[in-house]
């Protein structure tokens, strides 16, 4: 049974095939033109999944071996994220599926990254906790079933990706700044600098705080010392990041905990972070909790997660509606 996913919700554009459920080809096609704004413009989006929504799809296709009438169904990526970006694999998935004759399954891009860690070998039992970390989204999300997910917590300003990314920013470093702090913080002291953290109820999240201290803190030291940021970089980068994970952490443990759950997972961008995985792997040895890391090419946006939430729907006979229009907010 042949899938092929399409995800365009931000700016990669990119297309998977999988057969019963396992992957056979996973293309990504990055746009590099943003980083000259410092942060994704979404015009520029649009019209870059529109050049690389063909020949993406193409090579998806080829690289797997598979024709388009040899397709089952396809999976397309319904939101959340930008509308324009979205209306570009929408549109086209309706079209190709239209004329290849199959049905057509929705995937909320979330649901794709909380079931990441099952394009591997080592799939969760449920029910299992996912810690879901992107550019647009912090949750604790209680995953019951392939099709049941519960979310317990969730950011009320920025996601950690944006934390990141904003603090990336005020340091002068190129966007996306996640994995280049991630990069820098291996090299510095993580206890060098306090940020502030949030007191947020329930299993919520809050980053905007940390920002707003980061920012004065930068400030008040730039006063005395114009050069701070080059001297003190990679200590800067650790402390944040480590003031991040902590934040994320502490919820996270909490919520697992009460929940009674044995087996953790993690999905989005920022759970490329190798101080993030780290920390997960040693909550799993402190509670003996199996741990899911997905590998790092399913972490950020990817097509392939699509195909995989897409495949559970298939089996679950939950096919979309050829009416159905893009979302933007989940
Ligand atoms: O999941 P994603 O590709 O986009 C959304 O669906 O939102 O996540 C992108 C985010 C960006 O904020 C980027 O800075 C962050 O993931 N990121 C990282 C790392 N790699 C990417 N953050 C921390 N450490 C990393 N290694």
């Amino acid at each position: 049974m042949n899938i092929l996913a399409i995800e365009s919700s931000c700016d990669d554009t990119s297309a998977a095939v999988l057969t019963d459920g396992s992957l056979k080809s996973n293309i990504i096609a990055s746009q590099k033109i943003h980083a000259l704004y410092g942060g994704v413009v979404p015009e520029l989006a649009s019209r870059a999944h529109q050049q690389n929504i063909v020949p993406v799809v193409s090579v998806a296709l080829k690289e797997a071996g598979t024709g388009v009438h040899e397709l089952d169904a396809i999976a397309y990526t319904r939101g959340p994220g930008l509308l324009g970006s979205l209306l570009v694999g929408v549109s086209f998935a309706k079209g190709l599926a239209l004329g290849a004759n199959v049905p057509l399954i929705e995937v909320n891009h979330l649901e794709g990254h909380v079931m990441a860690t099952f394009l591997t070998d080592d799939k969760p039992q449920f029910p299992y906790m996912c810690l879901l970390v992107s550019g647009g989204n912090s949750q604790v999300v209680k995953v019951v079933d392939y099709n049941h997910f519960e979310v317990l917590g969730q950011t009320i300003d920025d996601a950690a990706g944006e934390a990141f990314d904003k603090c990336g920013k005020m340091m002068g470093l190129p966007y996306p700044c996640g994995a280049i702090i991630d990069q820098l913080a291996s090299q510095g002291n993580a206890q060098a600098f306090t940020f502030a953290k949030p007191h947020v109820p329930h299993y919520d999240y809050s980053f905007s705080g940390l920002k707003t201290s980061f920012l004065y803190f930068l400030r008040d030291q730039l006063k005395t010392t114009p050069d701070f940021i080059e001297l003190h970089k990679a200590d800067l980068c650790a402390s944040l990041q480590r003031t991040i994970i902590e934040i994320l952490l502490e919820k996270f443990e909490r919520a697992c905990i009460a929940e009674g759950v044995r087996e953790i997972a993690v999905g989005g961008g920022v759970s490329a972070n190798s101080g993030l995985r780290a920390a997960l792997v040693a909550l799993g040895k402190k509670y003996g909790w199996h741990v899911h890391i997905p590998p790092f090419q399913f972490t950020t946006d990817n097509a392939a997660m699509i195909g995989i939430a897409g495949y559970y729907k298939y089996l679950a006979h939950q096919f979309g509606d050829i009416e159905a229009v893009p979302f933007t907010k989940n």
